[in-house]
């Protein structure tokens, strides 16, 4: 049996941060699907199909796949076989939110369990906002993501 394990998010870009939740997934589940948002309120700085490549550049693992999906989580979820919502907690105050999103999609899809990992101590601080913010001001990002997407964030802000 394969496991299936979804880690959705808006990947607005890609981080090492996010890298390192989907190799840590990689120890409990065979098959981790890189779940795209596409119907959140934020406006991206990455439209979809940009976000899908730098995901597929910066991870290229035959284990891991990058879908975007529209509508409740939980139904995307179900449509890719995924039994394990995988989400990562760097500090407290991401708890609320977490938890509340947990208990709703539990609520929506039973059978679904969320799981939350620790990312690796020096990429707790990171997060795509703060990326993006870095890399429009022209500070180096080359610790925090791919040279993909470094080179792609160079591009959308032309320095
Ligand atoms: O990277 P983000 O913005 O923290 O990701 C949030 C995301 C995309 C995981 C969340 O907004 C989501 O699951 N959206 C899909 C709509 C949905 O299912 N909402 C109900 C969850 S309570």
């Amino acid at each position: 049996m394969t496991r299936v394990g979804i880690y959705p998010g808006s990947f607005d870009p890609i981080t090492r941060g996010h890298e390192d939740l989907i190799r840590r997934s990689l120890a409990f589940v065979d098959k981790v699907v890189v779940a795209v948002a596409m119907n959140v309120a934020k406006q991206p700085l990455f439209n979809q199909e940009e976000r899908l490549t730098l995901i597929r550049e910066t991870v290229k693992d035959s284990r891991v796949e990058a879908r975007a999906f529209d509508g409740l989580l939980v139904e995307f979820a179900k449509t890719v076989g995924a039994t394990v919502i995988v989400r990562g907690l760097r500090a407290v105050s991401d708890f609320e939110y977490e938890f509340q999103m947990a208990l709703m999609n539990r609520n929506l899809a039973p059978a679904i369990e969320t799981v939350f990992l620790v990312p690796a101590f020096d990429l707790t601080y990171l997060s795509s906002s703060l990326v993006r913010e870095v890399a429009r001001f022209g500070g180096d990002v080359s610790a925090l993501v791919h040279p993909a997407v470094q080179r792609a964030l160079k591009q959308k802000y032309g320095r």
